[in-house]
């Protein structure tokens, strides 16, 4: 670990829950910070430390414990264990690393907790730190969940439209799927609720969105808390290219086929590929396996399909050897370099919050199939307030049919049917892009968050 803050204005610790989708925009946050001089330690779990495949260089990493070192989340009982077991020793180790790095005369400045750990902030303010909560999820989902948290939603929810300032109108299944289907997470539900609990009172509250994507629901939660928004946070070279080596995440879970997927892409039209996954956590069941499997293969389009190692299974029988060179089915791939290249033509997303702005940064039209937590208001974004892509809907079986699928790829990718679709993905683009380059809506709110901690009150 390097010594001492030496050149550096100031010195954050990072501290994500340990997954894909929180670690990515919690470790860009912190490139930006990084490139204003601001010395950052990333604090994760034993058993994370022991299943990364890439570590990023820019960075000091250090472990804390989540109470299973040898297994993480997977050797706990159940989630409810994971997450008391966690708050505890993980409050524990992080005040141990806090007094080390302290020793080592490197002392911390302010903690950047993610608010899934919302015990960083009694750790942060017990130690006399600065206290900075890190949304991963959007502002209209947060805004949702503080609804519930204040009581002023109430569960399970009785009206067939809910109404919340800065929000468009919500039907139930618009909202978070924790939300509208009764009793299906508990705990789960208890954590996302309770991410607001230090909303008003933490330092600083950031997000990844950008100020422009969520104007009303932003100045509408300025009544509770100042939120800032930081994002999008993809590898700047995709996007700004403010920071010419910043061309990937640089902390990965899983490892990705990427030379299969260039060299697969290298040989397609511009504009042709469907591209499909679901993130790294959700499962799709066995029989909405095979009707996308179908519907893929009955849209007659070339596609990129990722099925994680331990979704493969639930694939149709000798589905991969039939396709040839129509379809590639990957592990994992470069999510980023894939919506990047000119082949793309829709992305088939569980609309999961990194995957929705990545390819609202990179103007890639999508085909929302939300799975559930957060991803289902996500899909309502996409398809009736940005207007970037098309929502797929269930059958009374809860599946989404072949045809359904095929029906929405048409609407998306047509030249004619899916233009207002594809203009306004390179609006968004554009938007995007500009509010993370010099002088946007998310770089000032970076610079402000510097300038501060440069010149903390007396
Ligand atoms: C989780 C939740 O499921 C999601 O609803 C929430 O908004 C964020 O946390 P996850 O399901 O993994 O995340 O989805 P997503 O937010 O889209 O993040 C996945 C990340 O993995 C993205 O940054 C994406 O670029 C990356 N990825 C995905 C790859 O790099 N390669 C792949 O093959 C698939």
């Amino acid at each position: 670990m390097e010594k001492g803050k030496g050149d550096y204005n100031a010195h954050c610790l990072i501290l994500p829950y340990p997954i894909q989708g929180h670690i990515n925009p919690m470790l860009q946050f912190a490139k930006r910070l990084r490139h204003r001089r601001v010395k950052i330690t990333l604090a994760v779990t034993k058993f994370l430390y022991s299943t990364m495949q890439e570590f990023p260089e820019f960075v000091s990493i250090e472990t804390i414990s989540d109470g299973f070192d040898e297994g993480g989340r997977a050797h706990a009982g159940s989630f409810e264990e994971y997450f008391e077991t966690f708050s505890r020793v993980g409050a524990e180790t992080l005040m141990k690393l806090l007094e080390r790095l302290k020793n080592l005369d490197c002392a911390v400045d302010c903690i950047i907790f993610d608010p899934f750990l919302s015990w960083g902030f009694d750790v942060a303010k017990k130690s006399g730190l600065l206290a900075a909560l890190f949304f991963t999820q959007s502002c209209a989902v947060d805004n949702i969940y503080y609804h519930v948290y204040k009581g002023e939603i109430k569960l399970p929810l009785s009206d067939d439209e809910i109404i919340i300032h800065g929000l468009p109108p919500l039907e139930p299944k618009d909202t978070p799927s924790l939300i509208y289907i009764p009793g299906s997470h508990p705990t789960a539900l208890k954590m996302l609720v309770n991410q607001v609990e230090h909303f008003g009172e933490a330092d600083w509250t950031f997000v990844n969105s950008f100020y422009e994507l969520e104007q009303e629901v932003i100045d509408s939660m300025a009544k509770f808390s100042h939120v800032k928004t930081i994002g999008p946070t993809i590898p700047s070279m995709f996007i700004d290219k403010q920071l010419q080596d910043d061309k990937e995440y640089g902390l990965s879970i899983f490892k990705p086929n990427t030379d299969a997927c260039k060299k697969w892409l290298e040989q397609q039209a511009p504009c042709s590929v469907i591209y499909v996954s679901f993130g790294s956590l959700s499962e799709v069941g066995p029989e909405q396996m095979e009707e996308l499997a179908k519907g893929l293969k009955a849209s007659n389009k070339y596609f990129l399909w990722v099925v994680r190692a331990s979704e493969e299974s639930k694939l149709p029988k000798n589905y991969a050897e039939e396709l040839s060179e129509k379809g590639l089915i990957v592990s994992w791939c470069p999510q980023l370099e894939v919506l990047a290249h000119e082949a793309l033509g829709c992305f088939i997303t569980h609309c999961g919050w990194n995957s929705t702005l990545e390819a609202l940064s990179l103007g890639v039209p999508m085909v929302a199939m939300p799975c559930w937590t957060d991803q289902s208001t996500n899909a309502k974004f996409v398809s009736d307030v940005w207007k970037t892509g098309i929502r797929t809907w269930p059958d009374e079986k809860g599946i989404v049919r072949d045809t359904e699928i095929v029906r929405c790829l048409e609407l998306v990718m047509d030249r004619e049917k899916g233009k207002e679709i594809q203009t306004n993905a390179i609006k968004w683009k554009k938007m995007a892009r500009e509010a993370v380059d010099k002088g946007g809506s998310s770089d000032t709110n970076i610079d402000e968050f510097v300038s501060a901690l440069m010149n903390p009150p007396i």
